[in-house]
């Protein structure tokens, strides 16, 4: 069997519902890990909870994952594996959000009022869905865990309660993967200050500080952690027309480096990496040509795929990485090297 690199591990990966957290949650759930899918997308997010389940049941051991997963977490009566749990309706505010992958019903649900509330509420504003903001359990066959927890990580509020239900259903986090975030892009004599600053510096900067901040206290009372930050290339180097974005993930960079000095003694590693340009909805609108460019300035030839970033994460994630903290790992393909 192959080897579980996250066994006994639970991890919380923001903005999972596409891209690379998705990419990042089906690495991590592959590699034995309970995994919490946050975003504020719940389609999108039942979508990787759906992905993660067919995988579970197709391509390991998933009885023998299970037992594992069970003895770490069994000292906690919301035992993420108990059937208690798998059955819990009652953390959603919503109770009738628990979906069963093997339902035939899963469609009716993710299509009912409170949903289609929650996408348009996205699709107009990020930060605009507050009261549409719910959570619900999703169930995967064989007890083996994945949740989903809808909620804008620029809410401090809501971050809050999504670790209260993390604890509550596991009673701890061992890895944090904050990854949302999203692309505004302007030049500057053009930006509206509200929509192309402050909410990118909201969602991006700030999301990442909640989380890290929540995260912090669960993993110094184990005296254990992991914290990946996806930053960007761009954070690194600059670009036209993304200085909101820019100083956004340089904002995470130096935001890393600093708590890792804080982590350290509470065996709590804070790592960053900085994607290149990878192929996911968030560079789907650069134009050809310009994407035509952008690679022929890439020494390996091509953009990223979402699994070059999840490896790095998985890495990062696991005891392989004890060893590091406080460094940004580029996974560019060669686009910038400093
Ligand atoms: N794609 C790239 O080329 C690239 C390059 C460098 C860095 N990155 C970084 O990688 C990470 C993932 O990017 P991606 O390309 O997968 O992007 P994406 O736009 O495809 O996915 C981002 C996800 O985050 C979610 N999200 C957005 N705002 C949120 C909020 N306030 N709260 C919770 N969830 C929220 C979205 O719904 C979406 O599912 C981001 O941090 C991005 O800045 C991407």
């Amino acid at each position: 069997m192959e080897n579980l690199k996250l066994k006994n591990k639970v991890s919380l990966i923001t903005g999972a519902g596409r891209g690379i957290g998705r990419e990042i949650a089906i690495e991590f759930a592959k590699n034995g890990s309970v995994v919490f899918i946050n975003d504020i997308n719940e389609k999108d997010a039942v979508e990787t909870c759906k992905i993660i389940s067919s995988l579970q049941s197709k391509e390991f051991d998933i009885n023998n994952t299970d037992k594992t997963n069970s003895t770490s977490i069994s000292n906690n009566t919301n035992n993420a594996n108990d059937a208690n749990i798998a059955n819990n309706t009652n953390i959603a505010n919503n109770a009738n959000h628990s979906i069963d992958v093997n339902n035939a019903n899963y469609s009716n649900n993710a299509n009912d009022n409170n949903y289609s509330n929650n996408n348009n509420a996205n699709s107009t504003n990020n930060n605009n869905n507050n009261n549409n903001d719910y959570n619900c359990n999703y169930n995967i066959k064989n007890n083996s865990s994945c949740f989903y927890y809808i909620a804008d990580v620029s809410n401090l509020t809501k971050v809050k309660d999504m670790f209260e239900f993390i604890i509550k259903k596991t009673g701890k986090l061992d890895i944090l993967v904050n990854n949302a975030a999203i692309l505004r892009d302007k030049t500057i004599h053009n930006m509206d200050i509200n929509y192309h600053w402050e909410e990118v510096l909201k969602v991006n900067l700030s999301g990442v500080f909640y989380c890290c901040r929540e995260a912090m206290m669960i993993m110094r009372q184990n005296n254990y952690g992991k914290i990946i930050n996806i930053a960007s290339v761009i954070g690194l180097c600059g670009n036209f027309g993304q200085t909101a974005y820019g100083a956004s993930k340089a904002g995470v960079i130096g935001l890393t480096k600093s708590l890792a000095y804080e982590a350290a003694a509470r065996n709590i590693n804070v790592n960053a990496i900085a994607p290149g340009f990878i192929e996911t909805e968030m560079i789907k609108d650069i134009p050809d040509n310009i994407k035509e460019n952008i690679i022929n300035r890439i020494p390996l030839k091509r953009l990223g795929k979402p699994k070059d970033i999840a490896k790095m994460a998985l890495f990062l994630a696991s005891s392989d990485a004890d060893y590091i903290t406080g460094q940004v790992f580029s996974v560019n393909g060669g686009y910038f090297m400093y």
